[in-house]
């Protein structure tokens, strides 16, 4: 089964259903951006559009980027606005948007999905500006190396999404070997215990 027919099934509850990663991303995002002004922003699997919204607060303008049709489908569904668009397309290919354009690219929740992280990172680091930012947020690797992973129950049972794990050297070293300067490296956990970091975000600057 591929990754976007998993999603296209997994849109129709993608908001509601019990789901501690999507909801701690949300804040992670939040907290992260906030102190930050952007202006054009380039969301890479942008999914329901749950950032969207709150990215929306703060830019001028957002391309939204997904494979999904019916993830994005919620989107379009959930926000109407002239600066906001949504584009149908797969991030392993060509991404359909101006070079030195952006000055944020964010990623949430969507590179457990993507195999080989270093033309993504080199696709992110041409669409922006010189100073531009590129913020991730991802399920972290600890969690991955205990068997966590994107998956939904539907009613056939669980569907458990095909992903690949990225190491924290991953990260570090493609963003480094393509430009990258990292500004700030923060781990989410579930509470105040503090255990097993269930998030890792990056942010870096071009
Ligand atoms: C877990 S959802 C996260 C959605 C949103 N960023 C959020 O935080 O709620 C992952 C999203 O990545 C998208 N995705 C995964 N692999 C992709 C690919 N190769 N190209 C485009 N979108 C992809 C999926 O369709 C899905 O909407």
């Amino acid at each position: 089964m591929s990754i976007s027919k998993d999603y296209n099934k997994w849109a129709n509850i993608y908001d509601e259903n019990n789901n501690k990663t999507r909801d701690l991303d949300a804040l992670a995002t939040k907290r992260m951006l906030s102190n930050y002004s952007f202006k054009k922003v380039l969301e890479l699997g942008c999914g329901t559009g749950k950032n969207t919204l709150w990215l929306l607060e703060h830019a001028d303008e957002i391309i939204g980027l997904d494979f999904s049709e019916e993830m994005l489908k919620k989107a379009t569904e959930k926000i109407k606005n002239k600066s906001v668009s949504f584009l149908l397309t797969d991030l392993n290919d060509p991404w359909p948007i101006s070079s030195n354009y952006f000055d944020l690219v964010t990623c949430s929740l969507t590179l457990e999905h993507i195999a080989s992280i270093a033309e993504f990172f080199k696709k992110a680091y041409n669409a922006l500006q010189k100073g531009g930012q590129f913020f991730i947020s991802e399920l972290h690797p600890i969690k991955q190396y205990l068997g966590s992973k994107a998956q939904f129950e539907s009613n056939v049972g669980r569907i458990d999404l095909e992903v690949y794990p990225h190491h924290l050297s991953d990260y570090l070293d493609t963003a480094k070997h393509i430009g990258f300067t990292l500004v700030a490296l923060q781990e989410f956990f579930d509470n105040e215990n503090r255990e097993v970091p269930r998030l890792i975000t990056f942010l870096f600057k071009k």
